[in-house]
């Protein structure tokens, strides 16, 4: 299937695992690119391999989102680039624990990062593209908004962006901009080292590659469809997870001590 082509894409979370994986696919399609992160070196140095070897324009943005002073920062310079036609909000983090047992502020944070800075960096980039009648918002959400077994603030964060795309792209219907809610499964990335998750405890055929992710994302955004899932496998445990017959199976399931043990919650 034909790409649709971008003439300029902002990513959050671009220094590593999908986000970087975006870049990569976007800038070798000859999309400019704003990327935005905490680790500034990092990004210095994708956006000068990438400049190098597609001859495309990379700006560098470093920013925390879980800092409203930063995530301003972000959601204005998407207001002073009216060429921008690809918002990728993609930057997140796994929970480390159990809800009631958090004592750093760790809900607040994946809030912030999770649901408030895709609604605000939505905002920001859709009077651009409203006006420019064309664009693209992809919102990198997970298999885990559909799962019981995914920690409380992981999945209802990621199911918030599930629903804020289904009907944000409703709401959006014949003005030529598409919106996507990307929910991948398990993928190999940083992800699981940063949220201490032991990746050899999960059994091999269940991953993909960043590379998959982002490659089946970027041509689905020429299908009428908000919610991608990559992969038959995802495919199947996401129906799992909601058809009528098995879903009260797998909460049962969910609810297993050894099974909850084994997924560190
Ligand atoms: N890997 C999986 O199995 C999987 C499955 C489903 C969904 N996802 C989702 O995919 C997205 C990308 O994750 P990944 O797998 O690529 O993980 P990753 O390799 O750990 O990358 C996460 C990215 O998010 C950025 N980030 C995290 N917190 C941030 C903050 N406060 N401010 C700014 N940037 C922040 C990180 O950059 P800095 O640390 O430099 O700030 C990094 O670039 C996430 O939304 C995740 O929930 C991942």
């Amino acid at each position: 299937m034909v790409r649709m082509v971008f003439y300029k894409a902002l990513i959050t979370g671009a220094s590593a695992g999908l986000g970087l994986e975006f870049a990569r696919q976007l800038a070798s399609a000859g999309t400019n690119l704003i990327l935005v992160a905490r680790r500034l070196e990092r990004l210095e140095k994708l956006a000068r391999e990438l400049k190098q070897e597609f001859g495309v324009q990379v700006e560098v943005l470093s920013a925390d989102l879980s800092r409203k002073e930063d995530l301003q920062k972000v959601a204005q310079k998407i207001k002073e680039t009216p060429d921008l036609d690809l918002l990728i909000n993609n930057a997140g983090f796994g929970g480390k624990g159990r809800f009631h047992e958090d004592q750093q502020g760790e809900a607040e944070k994946m809030i912030k990062v999770h649901v408030l800075t895709p609604v605000v960096l939505s905002r920001a980039a859709l009077s651009g593209m409203l006006k420019n009648r064309r664009g693209a918002i992809i919102n990198v959400a997970s298999i885990a908004a559909f799962s019981p077994l995914s920690g409380a603030m992981y999945s209802s964060t990621k199911a918030f962006l599930v629903m804020f795309s289904e009907n944000l792209q409703a709401e959006l219907q014949d003005t030529g901009i598409k919106v996507q809610a990307l929910c991948p499964g398990l993928t190999h990335t940083e992800f699981h080292e940063m949220a201490g998750i032991n990746k050899e405890a999960i059994p091999g055929f269940l991953w993909m590659t960043a590379e998959r992710v982002v490659s089946i994302s970027l041509k689905a955004l020429k299908r009428n469809k908000v919610i991608i899932i990559p992969g038959k496998r995802n495919k199947l445990i996401a129906f799992l997870m909601r058809c009528p017959m098995t879903y009260g199976l797998v909460r049962w399931a969910a609810r297993q001590r050894w099974l909850r043990k084994k997924a560190n919650l």
